[in-house]
C-alpha cells in the first residue's frame, strides 16, 4: 500500500499521538501528514506505520522530532512582495484613518515560523506611523504552535540569504549587522510579545486590527480550516482584516469574512457568527462532527437561539457554559476564552450564584425563576429576571438547562416611578383629606355658632314679647 493512502494504522497512529502525547494532527491534510510521517519513518529506516507506533511507544521524544518535520517552517521577509506592497498602500492607511490619533493598533501573526512576517509587518506600520508613534502605538502578536521557530524567531537573527528580499535602506535602518549576521534592532524585537499558540486548540487573541496567518491553513483539512476561520472572526476588530497567503482558498462558506482583494488574499470581518458556526470550535462538539447538514428544523432553532433578543445561555450538566446567543455574548461581554468554563465563575453565573445553588442552576428538572437579580455597572445598576430550564431529551435525561436573562431595569424604573407617583397621591389625599376634615369641623362649629347664634336671637326675642 502507498504510503499517501489513508489508512486506519495511519489513523491510529494519529491517534495515538492523540492521546498519549497531547499532540493533535488529526485537523492536517492527510496527504500533507503522511509525505511528512514518510520523510521521518526513512530516515529512521522504518516501514510501516505499525512499526512506527511500536517505536513512537519505546521513545517518548520522538514525537518532538516527527512534529518538527510535520510543522513546515518555510518563510522569508516579505513573502509575495506585491501582496504586501498593497497592504502598505491601501489596507495599513485604512487602519490608521478608522482609529484616534494615539490609538492602539492591535497586529497578529498567525504561524509566525522563524519571525520574518512579524518583522516585514511591523517594518511597514513603522514607514507609515513613523518609528516613535509606531513603538507607542502598536501592539503586536506573534504566535506558532513550533517552540524552536519560536526560539529563532526571539532571537531574530538572518543570514545575507535570508534579508536579502529587504530593501537596502530598510535593512540599514531596522537590524544591526553582525560579523555574520543581521539583527533586528532591539526596540523593534521588544515590540513583539511571541507566544506558543495552537490555532486549533487555543482561543485567539482579540480586538485585532490585522491579522496575518500566511500559508498555514493550506495544512488543514476543511474542517480544521473553518473551526480557525471562525476563531479568527472572534478574534478580529469589526474593523479588521485578515490576510491569507497567495495560494490559500478561504472555506468561507456562510461569508464569515468578505474580499477585500482576492488576488492578494486580503480579507474584512463579513457576517455575524450563528450557533452552528460556535459549536464548530466548541472542543466537545469536534470530538463527534456531525456529518449531516443541519436539517431546516434544526436551523430554525439554531437562528431562534441565536437572534432573540433575550440573552441566553446554554449550560451543561459539569456546569460549564457551552453556548451563548449574541444577545448574551454582547451584554456580557463574553469572548471564546468562557466557553467550556465554569458557568458560575463568569459574570452571569456570579450574579445568580448568590441566589440560588450551582446545582439548582444546572441539574434541577423543575424550571427556576430568580427575580430582581442586581447588576451593578459603570452605567447604573441593572437588574435582570432570570429563568433556568432544564433541557431533557427525548427519553427524559436531562442534558443541561438555558439560563435566560431578561432585563427589567426599565420596567424597574417605571414600577419604582410609579410607586413613588402614588406615594405622593396618597400624601396629597391624607392632606386633603385632613383639609377636608377641618373644613368639616369648622362647618360644624359655624353650624353650631349658628345655632347658638340663632337660639340666643330667638329667646331674646320672646323675652322681648
Ligand atoms: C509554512 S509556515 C508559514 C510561515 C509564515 N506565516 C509565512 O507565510 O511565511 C507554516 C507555519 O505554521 C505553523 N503551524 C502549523 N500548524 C500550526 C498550528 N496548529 N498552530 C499554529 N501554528 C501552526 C508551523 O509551525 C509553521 O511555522
Amino acid at each position: 500500500m502507498s504510503l499517501l493512502e489513508a489508512n486506519p494504522e495511519f489513523e491510529a497512529l494519529l491517534d495515538y499521538l492523540k492521546h498519549n502525547r497531547g499532540c493533535d494532527l488529526t485537523g492536517y491534510k492527510r496527504s500533507t501528514l503522511m509525505r511528512r510521517f514518510g520523510h521521518r519513518m526513512q530516515n529512521l529506516n522504518i516501514d510501516s506505520y505499525q512499526h512506527y507506533l511500536q517505536y513512537l511507544h519505546r521513545h517518548a521524544q520522538e514525537y518532538l522530532a516527527l512534529l518538527d518535520d510535520v510543522l513546515i517552517n518555510f518563510t522569508s521577509f516579505f513573502r509575495d512582495r506585491d501582496a504586501w506592497d498593497y497592504l502598505a498602500s491601501d489596507i495599513i492607511p485604512q487602519i490608521i484613518a478608522s482609529k484616534q490619533p494615539d490609538e492602539p493598533i492591535r497586529v497578529w501573526s498567525a504561524g509566525c515560523a522563524a519571525g520574518q512576517e512579524i518583522y516585514s509587518l511591523l517594518i511597514l506600520l513603522a514607514e507609515t506611523l513613523g518609528i516613535e508613534s509606531c513603538l507607542q502605538r502598536v501592539q503586536c502578536y506573534a504566535t506558532d504552535a513550533d517552540e524552536a521557530a519560536l526560539k529563532q524567531a526571539r532571537q531574530a537573527t538572518y543570514s545575507a540569504l535570508e534579508v536579502s528580499s529587504i530593501p537596502r535602506d530598510w535593512l540599514e535602518k531596522y537590524f544591526e549587522q553582525t560579523d555574520q549576521d543581521y539583527v533586528v534592532r532591539p526596540m523593534l524585537r521588544q515590540k513583539i510579545i511571541f507566544g506558543l499558540h495552537d490555532l486549533t486548540q487555543d482561543a485567539p487573541i482579540s480586538k485585532i486590527d490585522l491579522l496575518v496567518c500566511r500559508n498555514v491553513l493550506i495544512y488543514f483539512n476543511p474542517e480544521a480550516q473553518a473551526s480557525i476561520l471562525v476563531r479568527f472572526h472572534f478574534a478580529l476588530k469589526k474593523t479588521g482584516f485578515l490576510f491569507l497567503g497567495k495560494s490559500e482558498t478561504l472555506v468561507n462558506r456562510k461569508q464569515i469574512f468578505t474580499p477585500v482583494h482576492m488576488k492578494h488574499q486580503i480579507y474584512a470581518k463579513g457576517l455575524k457568527l450563528e450557533l452552528e458556526d460556535h459549536l464548530a470550535i466548541n472542543p466537545t462538539s469536534r470530538k463527534a462532527p456531525s456529518a449531516k447538514p443541519p436539517t431546516s428544523q434544526t436551523q430554525f432553532w439554531q437562528t431562534a437561539f441565536e437572534t432573540n433578543g433575550v440573552a441566553q445561555f446554554a449550560v451543561d450538566l459539569s456546569g460549564c457554559l457551552v453556548g451563548a446567543n449574541e444577545q448574551a455574548n454582547i451584554l456580557f461581554a463574553l469572548t471564546l476564552d468562557d466557553w467550556n468554563y465554569p458557568f458560575h465563575e463568569l459574570e452571569p453565573g456570579k450574579l445568580i450564584a448568590a441566589h440560588t445553588s450551582v446545582k439548582t442552576l444546572y441539574c434541577h428538572r423543575r424550571p427556576v425563576k430568580l427575580k430582581d437579580i442586581e447588576r451593578n455597572t459603570a452605567q447604573g445598576t441593572q437588574y435582570f429576571e432570570v429563568a433556568i430550564a432544564p433541557v431533557l431529551n427525548a427519553k427524559k435525561q436531562l442534558l443541561g438547562s438555558i439560563v435566560t436573562f431578561v432585563d427589567k431595569t426599565e420596567c424597574k424604573r417605571l414600577t419604582e416611578q410609579l410607586e413613588y407617583a402614588n406615594a405622593q397621591l396618597k400624601r396629597v389625599s391624607e392632606a386633603l383629606q385632613a383639609t377636608q376634615t377641618k373644613l368639616e369641623s369648622a362647618q360644624q362649629e359655624i353650624q353650631i355658632l349658628a345655632e347658638d347664634t340663632y337660639r340666643r336671637e330667638q329667646r331674646s326675642r320672646g323675652a322681648e314679647e
